[in-house]
Protein backbone atom coordinates (compact mmCIF):
# COMPACT_ATOMS: atom_id res chain seq x y z
CA UNK A 1 0.00 0.00 0.00
CA UNK A 2 1.54 3.40 -0.58
CA UNK A 3 0.23 5.68 2.26
CA UNK A 4 1.25 8.55 1.18
CA UNK A 5 -0.72 10.42 -1.58
CA UNK A 6 -1.76 13.58 -2.79
CA UNK A 7 -5.45 14.54 -2.32
CA UNK A 8 -6.94 17.88 -3.72
CA UNK A 9 -2.69 18.66 -4.35
CA UNK A 10 -2.01 18.14 -0.79
CA UNK A 11 0.20 15.06 0.05
CA UNK A 12 -1.80 12.99 3.33
CA UNK A 13 -0.28 9.98 5.22
CA UNK A 14 -3.51 7.63 4.99
CA UNK A 15 -6.41 10.09 5.26
CA UNK A 16 -4.22 12.46 7.50
CA UNK A 17 -2.89 15.84 5.82
CA UNK A 18 0.76 16.32 6.28
CA UNK A 19 -0.22 19.70 6.09
CA UNK A 20 -2.26 19.60 9.02
CA UNK A 21 0.15 17.57 11.13
CA UNK A 22 2.91 20.04 10.76
CA UNK A 23 0.84 22.74 11.63
CA UNK A 24 0.07 21.14 15.20
CA UNK A 25 3.00 18.75 15.67
CA UNK A 26 5.79 21.61 14.16
CA UNK A 27 8.71 20.63 12.06
CA UNK A 28 10.74 18.65 11.38
CA UNK A 29 8.34 15.42 12.19
CA UNK A 30 8.05 11.45 11.55
CA UNK A 31 5.76 11.04 10.38
CA UNK A 32 4.56 7.10 10.22
CA UNK A 33 1.30 5.12 8.55
CA UNK A 34 0.02 2.04 10.57
CA UNK A 35 -2.09 0.34 8.40
CA UNK A 36 1.45 0.43 5.41
CA UNK A 37 3.62 -1.02 8.58
CA UNK A 38 1.12 -3.58 9.23
CA UNK A 39 0.56 -4.46 5.71
CA UNK A 40 4.62 -4.64 4.88
CA UNK A 41 4.90 -7.19 7.90
CA UNK A 42 2.07 -9.11 6.94
CA UNK A 43 3.95 -9.74 3.56
CA UNK A 44 6.79 -11.66 5.58
CA UNK A 45 3.44 -13.04 7.74
CA UNK A 46 1.55 -14.72 4.83
CA UNK A 47 4.72 -15.58 2.94
CA UNK A 48 6.01 -17.70 5.59
CA UNK A 49 2.56 -18.72 5.60
CA UNK A 50 1.68 -22.33 8.01
CA UNK A 51 5.48 -23.24 7.27
CA UNK A 52 7.11 -23.19 11.40
CA UNK A 53 8.67 -20.06 11.81
CA UNK A 54 8.96 -16.73 13.26
CA UNK A 55 9.05 -12.97 11.54
CA UNK A 56 11.41 -10.96 14.09
CA UNK A 57 11.21 -7.54 13.23
CA UNK A 58 15.04 -5.64 13.45
CA UNK A 59 14.07 -3.05 15.97
CA UNK A 60 17.20 -1.10 15.03
CA UNK A 61 15.16 0.13 11.81
CA UNK A 62 12.69 2.03 13.84
CA UNK A 63 12.58 1.27 17.46
CA UNK A 64 9.40 3.66 18.44
CA UNK A 65 7.63 2.25 21.42
CA UNK A 66 4.06 2.48 19.05
CA UNK A 67 5.88 0.44 15.74
CA UNK A 68 7.21 -1.85 18.23
CA UNK A 69 3.75 -2.57 20.17
CA UNK A 70 2.09 -2.63 16.70
CA UNK A 71 4.46 -5.74 15.39
CA UNK A 72 4.02 -7.13 18.74
CA UNK A 73 0.19 -7.54 18.66
CA UNK A 74 0.53 -8.45 14.80
CA UNK A 75 2.24 -11.25 16.08
CA UNK A 76 5.64 -10.24 15.19
CA UNK A 77 8.89 -11.65 17.28
CA UNK A 78 12.00 -9.57 17.40
CA UNK A 79 15.75 -8.86 16.57
CA UNK A 80 17.30 -6.66 18.81
CA UNK A 81 21.13 -5.84 19.54
CA UNK A 82 21.48 -4.44 22.31
CA UNK A 83 19.90 -4.27 26.13
CA UNK A 84 18.20 -1.01 25.06
CA UNK A 85 16.45 -2.45 22.67
CA UNK A 86 15.66 -5.38 24.62
CA UNK A 87 13.71 -3.00 27.36
CA UNK A 88 12.02 -1.28 24.60
CA UNK A 89 10.76 -4.62 23.47
CA UNK A 90 9.37 -5.51 26.87
CA UNK A 91 8.28 -1.65 27.31
CA UNK A 92 6.38 -1.94 24.15
CA UNK A 93 4.71 -5.28 25.14
CA UNK A 94 6.70 -7.88 23.09
CA UNK A 95 7.21 -11.63 24.33
CA UNK A 96 10.24 -12.60 25.73
CA UNK A 97 10.35 -15.57 23.93
CA UNK A 98 9.96 -13.99 20.52
CA UNK A 99 13.24 -12.10 20.72
CA UNK A 100 16.44 -13.09 19.03
CA UNK A 101 19.95 -11.33 20.15
CA UNK A 102 22.15 -10.61 17.65
CA UNK A 103 25.30 -7.99 17.49
CA UNK A 104 28.95 -8.44 18.02
CA UNK A 105 29.44 -7.15 21.45
CA UNK A 106 27.32 -8.23 23.71
CA UNK A 107 28.11 -7.14 27.53
CA UNK A 108 28.14 -9.53 30.43
CA UNK A 109 25.09 -7.28 32.02
CA UNK A 110 23.02 -7.74 28.71
CA UNK A 111 23.18 -11.19 28.53
CA UNK A 112 22.40 -12.03 32.12
CA UNK A 113 19.09 -9.50 31.50
CA UNK A 114 18.62 -11.69 28.44
CA UNK A 115 18.48 -14.97 30.54
CA UNK A 116 16.87 -13.59 33.45
CA UNK A 117 13.87 -12.30 31.15
CA UNK A 118 14.07 -15.62 28.76
CA UNK A 119 14.68 -14.50 25.43
CA UNK A 120 14.51 -17.43 22.40
CA UNK A 121 18.04 -17.63 21.10
CA UNK A 122 21.17 -15.59 21.48
CA UNK A 123 23.15 -15.21 17.77
CA UNK A 124 26.46 -15.24 18.57
CA UNK A 125 29.36 -13.46 16.35
CA UNK A 126 32.32 -15.18 17.70
CA UNK A 127 34.20 -17.81 20.00
CA UNK A 128 35.13 -16.15 22.72
CA UNK A 129 31.22 -14.88 22.86
CA UNK A 130 30.45 -18.70 23.19
CA UNK A 131 32.66 -19.31 26.45
CA UNK A 132 31.29 -15.62 27.67
CA UNK A 133 27.80 -16.90 27.53
CA UNK A 134 28.69 -20.32 28.48
CA UNK A 135 30.28 -18.97 31.76
CA UNK A 136 27.31 -16.03 32.30
CA UNK A 137 24.72 -18.99 31.57
CA UNK A 138 26.12 -21.32 34.17
CA UNK A 139 26.97 -18.63 37.17
CA UNK A 140 23.52 -17.83 36.65
CA UNK A 141 22.37 -21.59 36.75
CA UNK A 142 20.08 -21.30 33.45
CA UNK A 143 20.55 -22.73 29.95
CA UNK A 144 21.20 -20.36 27.07
CA UNK A 145 19.70 -21.05 23.73
CA UNK A 146 21.84 -20.10 20.96
CA UNK A 147 22.45 -19.72 17.12
CA UNK A 148 25.66 -19.38 15.42
CA UNK A 149 25.68 -16.63 13.23
CA UNK A 150 27.93 -17.61 10.24
CA UNK A 151 30.03 -15.12 7.87
CA UNK A 152 29.00 -16.76 4.92
CA UNK A 153 31.31 -15.29 2.31
CA UNK A 154 29.06 -13.73 -0.21
CA UNK A 155 29.06 -10.59 -1.59
CA UNK A 156 25.76 -8.78 -1.08
CA UNK A 157 26.15 -6.40 -3.99
CA UNK A 158 24.67 -3.22 -1.66
CA UNK A 159 26.86 -0.73 -0.20
CA UNK A 160 30.30 -1.68 1.57
CA UNK A 161 29.09 0.06 5.05
CA UNK A 162 25.80 -2.10 4.81
CA UNK A 163 27.42 -5.46 3.61
CA UNK A 164 28.06 -7.53 6.33
CA UNK A 165 28.48 -11.49 5.01
CA UNK A 166 32.38 -10.86 3.34
CA UNK A 167 34.88 -12.75 5.01
CA UNK A 168 36.81 -9.13 5.81
CA UNK A 169 33.66 -8.25 7.39
CA UNK A 170 33.79 -8.29 11.27
CA UNK A 171 29.96 -10.12 11.85
CA UNK A 172 29.59 -13.81 12.86
CA UNK A 173 31.84 -17.04 12.39
CA UNK A 174 34.24 -17.36 9.81
CA UNK A 175 32.10 -20.69 7.60
CA UNK A 176 35.05 -22.85 7.31
CA UNK A 177 35.29 -22.16 11.66
CA UNK A 178 31.56 -22.93 12.19
CA UNK A 179 31.77 -26.67 12.51
CA UNK A 180 34.66 -26.22 15.46
CA UNK A 181 32.47 -23.38 17.18
CA UNK A 182 29.34 -25.84 17.11
CA UNK A 183 31.44 -28.92 18.27
CA UNK A 184 32.81 -26.50 21.26
CA UNK A 185 29.41 -25.22 22.05
CA UNK A 186 27.84 -28.81 22.08
CA UNK A 187 30.68 -29.67 24.70
CA UNK A 188 29.41 -26.87 27.25
CA UNK A 189 26.79 -27.66 29.24
CA UNK A 190 25.10 -24.44 30.16
CA UNK A 191 24.54 -23.76 26.13
CA UNK A 192 21.45 -25.64 24.13
CA UNK A 193 22.30 -25.41 19.96
CA UNK A 194 19.25 -24.13 18.19
CA UNK A 195 20.34 -22.83 15.00
CA UNK A 196 22.03 -21.65 12.26
CA UNK A 197 21.79 -17.64 11.52
CA UNK A 198 23.48 -15.12 9.00
CA UNK A 199 23.23 -11.54 7.83
CA UNK A 200 24.67 -10.50 4.40
CA UNK A 201 23.58 -7.04 4.45
CA UNK A 202 21.39 -4.74 3.74
CA UNK A 203 19.18 -3.10 1.16
CA UNK A 204 19.24 -6.32 -1.32
CA UNK A 205 17.46 -5.59 -4.12
CA UNK A 206 18.24 -9.66 -5.76
CA UNK A 207 17.86 -12.82 -4.29
CA UNK A 208 20.54 -14.43 -5.79
CA UNK A 209 23.35 -13.71 -2.89
CA UNK A 210 20.51 -14.50 -0.38
CA UNK A 211 20.15 -17.52 -1.69
CA UNK A 212 23.92 -18.29 -1.79
CA UNK A 213 23.97 -17.68 1.57
CA UNK A 214 20.82 -19.97 1.77
CA UNK A 215 22.68 -23.11 0.25
CA UNK A 216 25.34 -22.57 2.39
CA UNK A 217 23.80 -22.57 5.95
CA UNK A 218 21.76 -25.51 4.35
CA UNK A 219 25.21 -27.51 3.52
CA UNK A 220 26.64 -26.71 7.13
CA UNK A 221 23.11 -28.08 8.47
CA UNK A 222 24.07 -31.27 6.71
CA UNK A 223 27.58 -31.81 7.62
CA UNK A 224 26.40 -30.72 11.55
CA UNK A 225 23.69 -33.46 11.14
CA UNK A 226 26.39 -36.24 9.99
CA UNK A 227 28.38 -35.69 13.67
CA UNK A 228 25.49 -35.54 15.30
CA UNK A 229 24.52 -31.94 16.10
CA UNK A 230 20.97 -31.09 15.49
CA UNK A 231 19.81 -27.89 14.79
CA UNK A 232 16.17 -26.78 14.73
CA UNK A 233 15.85 -23.56 13.38
CA UNK A 234 17.91 -21.34 9.86
CA UNK A 235 18.03 -17.84 10.42
CA UNK A 236 18.47 -16.33 7.45
CA UNK A 237 18.65 -12.23 8.95
CA UNK A 238 17.72 -9.28 7.43
CA UNK A 239 14.37 -8.61 4.66
CA UNK A 240 14.92 -7.48 1.08
CA UNK A 241 15.03 -3.81 -0.02
CA UNK A 242 12.78 -1.17 -0.60
CA UNK A 243 12.20 0.98 -3.40
CA UNK A 244 14.24 4.47 -3.03
CA UNK A 245 13.86 5.63 -6.52
CA UNK A 246 13.09 3.09 -8.86
CA UNK A 247 14.47 0.00 -7.93
CA UNK A 248 12.46 -3.10 -8.85
CA UNK A 249 12.29 -6.03 -5.95
CA UNK A 250 12.05 -9.80 -6.18
CA UNK A 251 8.62 -10.43 -3.97
CA UNK A 252 8.93 -11.46 -0.74
CA UNK A 253 6.80 -14.42 -1.31
CA UNK A 254 9.05 -16.17 -4.07
CA UNK A 255 12.20 -15.62 -2.22
CA UNK A 256 10.53 -17.68 0.81
CA UNK A 257 9.26 -20.43 -1.76
CA UNK A 258 12.62 -20.59 -2.97
CA UNK A 259 14.21 -20.94 0.32
CA UNK A 260 11.51 -23.54 1.56
CA UNK A 261 12.54 -25.30 -1.43
CA UNK A 262 16.09 -25.64 -0.64
CA UNK A 263 15.20 -26.66 3.15
CA UNK A 264 12.83 -30.05 1.78
CA UNK A 265 12.08 -32.04 4.06
CA UNK A 266 14.48 -30.85 6.68
CA UNK A 267 13.18 -30.70 10.13
CA UNK A 268 14.45 -26.78 10.49
CA UNK A 269 11.55 -23.83 11.16
CA UNK A 270 12.55 -20.55 9.51
CA UNK A 271 13.25 -16.75 11.17
CA UNK A 272 13.85 -13.96 9.43
CA UNK A 273 15.14 -10.68 10.61
CA UNK A 274 13.51 -7.92 8.69
CA UNK A 275 13.86 -4.18 9.27
CA UNK A 276 13.99 -1.65 6.31
CA UNK A 277 11.31 -3.26 4.63
CA UNK A 278 8.63 -3.51 7.09
CA UNK A 279 9.00 0.16 7.86
CA UNK A 280 11.25 1.89 5.50
CA UNK A 281 8.35 3.21 2.85
CA UNK A 282 5.75 3.89 5.79
CA UNK A 283 7.32 6.68 6.86
CA UNK A 284 8.17 10.32 5.78
CA UNK A 285 10.22 13.36 7.32
CA UNK A 286 8.24 16.43 6.95
CA UNK A 287 10.46 19.75 7.45
CA UNK A 288 10.23 22.88 6.10
CA UNK A 289 11.68 25.53 3.93
CA UNK A 290 13.55 28.65 5.92
CA UNK A 291 15.87 29.98 3.30
CA UNK A 292 16.06 30.04 -0.20
CA UNK A 293 19.56 31.06 -1.09
CA UNK A 294 21.03 31.12 -5.06
CA UNK A 295 24.32 31.80 -6.02
CA UNK A 296 26.16 31.90 -8.92
CA UNK A 297 27.08 27.94 -8.70
CA UNK A 298 24.00 26.42 -6.90
CA UNK A 299 20.55 26.73 -5.34
CA UNK A 300 20.32 26.09 -1.84
CA UNK A 301 16.93 25.56 -0.13
CA UNK A 302 18.08 25.69 4.16
CA UNK A 303 15.44 23.76 5.61
CA UNK A 304 14.94 22.95 9.28
CA UNK A 305 15.62 19.23 9.25
CA UNK A 306 19.58 18.54 9.17
CA UNK A 307 21.67 15.94 9.23
CA UNK A 308 21.12 14.91 12.74
CA UNK A 309 17.85 14.12 11.65
CA UNK A 310 18.45 11.98 9.02
CA UNK A 311 21.97 11.09 8.10
CA UNK A 312 21.51 8.28 5.42
CA UNK A 313 22.44 11.01 2.85
CA UNK A 314 25.60 12.06 4.20
CA UNK A 315 26.51 8.80 5.65
CA UNK A 316 25.85 6.68 2.69
CA UNK A 317 25.17 8.52 -0.17
CA UNK A 318 21.84 7.44 -0.04
CA UNK A 319 18.70 9.43 -2.39
CA UNK A 320 15.13 9.05 -1.69
CA UNK A 321 12.46 10.80 -2.99
CA UNK A 322 11.54 15.02 -2.08
CA UNK A 323 8.22 16.06 -2.43
CA UNK A 324 6.54 19.29 -2.05
CA UNK A 325 3.66 18.59 0.78
CA UNK A 326 1.75 21.22 -1.12
CA UNK A 327 1.36 20.90 -5.02
CA UNK A 328 0.16 24.28 -5.53
CA UNK A 329 3.43 26.24 -4.90
CA UNK A 330 3.38 29.44 -7.50
CA UNK A 331 6.99 28.96 -7.67
CA UNK A 332 8.61 27.89 -10.59
CA UNK A 333 10.47 24.73 -10.49
CA UNK A 334 14.32 25.10 -10.05
CA UNK A 335 17.14 22.82 -9.15
CA UNK A 336 17.80 22.91 -5.65
CA UNK A 337 20.13 21.34 -2.77
CA UNK A 338 18.05 20.63 0.43
CA UNK A 339 20.39 21.11 3.01
CA UNK A 340 20.18 21.76 6.70
CA UNK A 341 21.03 24.32 9.30
CA UNK A 342 24.17 21.93 10.48
CA UNK A 343 27.74 23.32 9.87
CA UNK A 344 29.43 20.75 7.44
CA UNK A 345 29.10 20.46 4.12
CA UNK A 346 28.16 16.63 4.50
CA UNK A 347 24.46 18.33 5.54
CA UNK A 348 22.39 17.77 2.99
CA UNK A 349 19.13 15.67 2.63
CA UNK A 350 19.05 15.77 -1.30
CA UNK A 351 20.85 17.29 -4.11
CA UNK A 352 20.05 18.75 -7.69
CA UNK A 353 16.36 18.20 -7.17
CA UNK A 354 14.17 20.05 -9.37
CA UNK A 355 10.93 21.07 -7.55
CA UNK A 356 9.10 24.35 -7.04
CA UNK A 357 9.50 25.76 -4.04
CA UNK A 358 9.32 28.97 -1.78
CA UNK A 359 10.46 29.74 1.47
CA UNK A 360 7.94 28.55 4.56
CA UNK A 361 7.16 25.59 2.20
CA UNK A 362 6.55 22.13 3.44
CA UNK A 363 8.59 18.95 2.05
CA UNK A 364 8.07 15.47 2.72
CA UNK A 365 11.45 12.98 2.31
CA UNK A 366 10.18 10.13 1.39
CA UNK A 367 10.78 6.46 2.22
CA UNK A 368 12.60 7.53 6.07
CA UNK A 369 10.57 5.24 8.32
CA UNK A 370 14.06 2.64 8.34
CA UNK A 371 17.06 4.12 9.79
CA UNK A 372 15.42 7.54 10.40
CA UNK A 373 14.62 8.84 13.52
CA UNK A 374 16.96 5.92 15.04
CA UNK A 375 20.03 7.10 13.72
CA UNK A 376 19.35 10.28 14.38
CA UNK A 377 21.28 12.44 16.95
CA UNK A 378 21.72 15.62 19.05
CA UNK A 379 24.32 17.21 17.05
CA UNK A 380 24.71 21.14 17.21
CA UNK A 381 22.70 21.00 20.09
CA UNK A 382 19.68 20.36 17.95
CA UNK A 383 16.53 18.54 19.57
CA UNK A 384 15.48 15.19 18.01
CA UNK A 385 12.12 15.38 15.92
CA UNK A 386 8.55 14.29 16.91
CA UNK A 387 7.38 11.13 15.59
CA UNK A 388 3.52 10.70 14.75
CA UNK A 389 1.25 7.58 13.76
CA UNK A 390 -1.40 7.66 11.15
CA UNK A 391 -4.08 5.57 11.82
CA UNK A 392 -7.13 5.70 9.38
CA UNK A 393 -8.28 9.65 10.28
CA UNK A 394 -6.29 10.39 13.18
CA UNK A 395 -3.13 11.24 13.99
CA UNK A 396 -1.03 10.29 17.63
CA UNK A 397 2.12 11.82 18.54
CA UNK A 398 4.65 9.16 19.50
CA UNK A 399 7.20 10.79 20.60
CA UNK A 400 7.07 14.17 21.89
CA UNK A 401 9.51 16.48 20.07
CA UNK A 402 12.74 17.12 22.26
CA UNK A 403 13.39 20.07 24.82
CA UNK A 404 15.86 22.02 25.92
CA UNK A 405 15.58 20.05 29.35
CA UNK A 406 16.51 16.95 27.51
CA UNK A 407 19.04 17.94 25.90
CA UNK A 408 21.24 18.82 28.89
CA UNK A 409 19.78 16.18 30.70
CA UNK A 410 22.66 14.55 33.17
CA UNK A 411 25.05 17.14 32.74
CA UNK A 412 26.78 19.10 35.38
CA UNK A 413 29.07 22.20 36.44
CA UNK A 414 32.14 21.59 38.03
CA UNK A 415 31.20 22.46 41.39
N1 LIG B 1 19.63 -8.60 11.24
C1 LIG B 1 20.86 -8.15 11.49
C2 LIG B 1 21.81 -9.00 12.25
C3 LIG B 1 21.26 -6.88 11.03
O1 LIG B 1 22.49 -6.46 11.28
C4 LIG B 1 20.33 -6.10 10.31
C5 LIG B 1 20.71 -4.77 9.82
C6 LIG B 1 19.04 -6.60 10.09
C7 LIG B 1 18.74 -7.86 10.56
C8 LIG B 1 17.98 -5.82 9.37
O2 LIG B 1 18.26 -5.68 8.02
P1 LIG B 1 17.19 -4.99 7.02
O3 LIG B 1 16.01 -5.91 6.90
O4 LIG B 1 16.81 -3.69 7.60
O5 LIG B 1 17.92 -4.87 5.73
N2 LIG B 1 21.84 2.01 8.71
C9 LIG B 1 21.90 1.33 7.44
C10 LIG B 1 21.42 -0.10 7.53
C11 LIG B 1 22.23 -0.91 8.52
C12 LIG B 1 21.72 -2.31 8.64
C13 LIG B 1 22.38 -3.00 9.76
N3 LIG B 1 21.87 -4.29 10.02
C14 LIG B 1 21.07 2.12 6.42
O6 LIG B 1 20.49 3.13 6.81
O7 LIG B 1 21.03 1.79 5.24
Amino acid sequence: MNAFTYRNGTMHAENVSLQTIAQQVSTPCYVYSKHSILDCFNDYHSALGDYPGLICYAVKANSNLAVLNLLAKAGAGFDIVSGGELERVLAAGGQADRIIFSGVGKTRSEMQRALEVGIACFNIESIAEIDRLAEVAAEMGVVAPISLRVNPDVDAKTHPYISTGLKENKFGIDITQAEDAYRKAQRLDSLAIKGIDCHIGSQLTDVTPLLAACDRLIALYDQLRDIGISIEHLDLGGGIGIIYNDESLPSIADYLAEVKKRIGDRPLSLMLEPGRSIVGNAGVLVTQVEYLKQTPNKNFAVIDAAMNDYIRPALYSAWQHIKPVSQQSSAKALHWDFVGPICESGDFIGRDRDIAIQEGDLIAVMSTGAYGFTMSSNYNTRPRAAEVMVDGDQYYIVRQRESFADLIKGEALLP
